[in-house]
């Protein structure tokens, strides 16, 4: 049902593709800003794009319509990627571990073990130099990068405790489609699986795989407490996303339309930005009294077996990211480590 619906939705946005009028001959029709994403409209990344949407639809004064589908109504996470390049959709906020497929492995960078001590030192990157190089990386792809959006620091979750990083050992764990995730997962022992975000819930309920990892808005929107019996508040890595456009769209905007969309973009984001870690301890109080998920906080001592057990990830992923990126962020947020 899902599948025919989704279908559906990406015939008719095909024959808009192909059959749309130029924006030039439409102007008394809104211009329509399709927009993607994964996950359900109750999390930090759904909240804020239904910010921009209400933000960017009132300052045009209907001469922009944004269209919302949350939850992988429409595209699954590499599907997506796809359709923002074929112009089937305007507007994307993958998250930053899922950007490889593109050509711009550097985003991995993101998804580096205990890479971010703090809040406050992913934001001087985000905000800074680094972080408009690279969102710059996109556009000989034919993607603008507009915007970073926080979810947070990820926990673990699976069938068994995991206190210590021995206890991952052997475990079919899901990750994102990033070679650095997969390393982390390797430098567990365990096994780990690329799975679409949308079929996660399905696959930890049938056993195809044993656990997770994500920020606890994630968790509980997708339902996945239910089915993970225990899970240990590791803050391991990040998780945040690039708001993205069609560059090719957004470069034959009218100038002024332009300028309005942005400046709902940055309202959208600083609005999404604060209410991220909200969202994410709410998320966990919720969970707790559920009742169906054991969360165990780390005692100093356990946190540092996992930072040794992970540290290793870093050299092993410089290849892959860039020795000079690493060193980079490390020299810019070095003494930034409190939240
Ligand atoms: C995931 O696949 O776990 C996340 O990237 C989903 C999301 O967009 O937060």
């Amino acid at each position: 049902m899902m599948k025919r619906r989704a279908a559906f939705l990406r015939a008719c946005l095909l024959m808009g593709v192909l059959f749309a009028p130029s924006l030039q001959a439409q102007t008394a029709k809104p211009i329509v800003i399709t927009f993607s994403h994964v996950v359900a409209d109750d999390t930090p990344k759904g909240k804020a794009a239904l910010r921009f949407k209400d933000l960017a639809e009132q300052a045009t004064q209907g001469r922009v319509f944004v269209q919302i589908y949350p939850n992988s109504q429409l595209y699954k996470d590499k599907e997506e990627l796809e359709a923002l390049q074929l112009g089937a959709v305007q507007m994307l906020a993958p998250s930053l571990a899922k950007f490889a497929p593109l050509g711009v492995g550097e985003f991995e960078v993101f998804d580096i073990p205990y890479m971010f001590p703090s809040k406050t030192a992913l934001r001087k990157i985000t905000d800074g130099k680094i972080g408009a190089e690279l969102l710059a990386k996109l556009e000989p792809k034919g993607i603008k990068g507009l915007a970073y959006w926080d979810n947070g620091f990820k926990l673990m979750s699976a069938k068994r405790p995991i206190r210590l990083p021995d206890d991952v050992k052997g475990l079919k764990l899901r990750i994102q489609s990033s070679r650095v995730l997969d390393a982390q997962m390797r430098a567990l022992g365990a096994l780990p699986q690329v799975l679409a975000f949308s079929e996660v819930y399905q696959a930890l309920q049938t056993g195809v795989v044993d656990g997770t990892e994500n920020p606890p808005s994630n968790m509980i929107t997708q339902r996945m407490h239910e089915v993970q019996p225990y899970a240990t508040l590791t803050d391991h890595g990040y998780l945040g996303y690039a708001v993205i456009v069609n560059k090719r769209f957004w470069d034959s905007l009218p100038s002024d339309l332009r300028a309005v969309l942005e400046t709902a973009l940055r309202d959208a984001t600083r609005y999404g930005n604060e209410i991220a870690q909200q969202e994410n301890d709410a998320a966990i109080t919720a969970m707790k009294a559920a009742g169906t998920t054991e969360f165990h906080a780390q005692t100093p001592e356990e946190r540092k077996a996992w930072m040794a057990a992970l540290a290793p990830v870093r050299q092993a992923m410089e290849a892959r990211v860039g020795k000079d990126l690493i060193s980079a962020i490390l020299k810019e947020t070095a003494g930034l480590s409190s939240n």
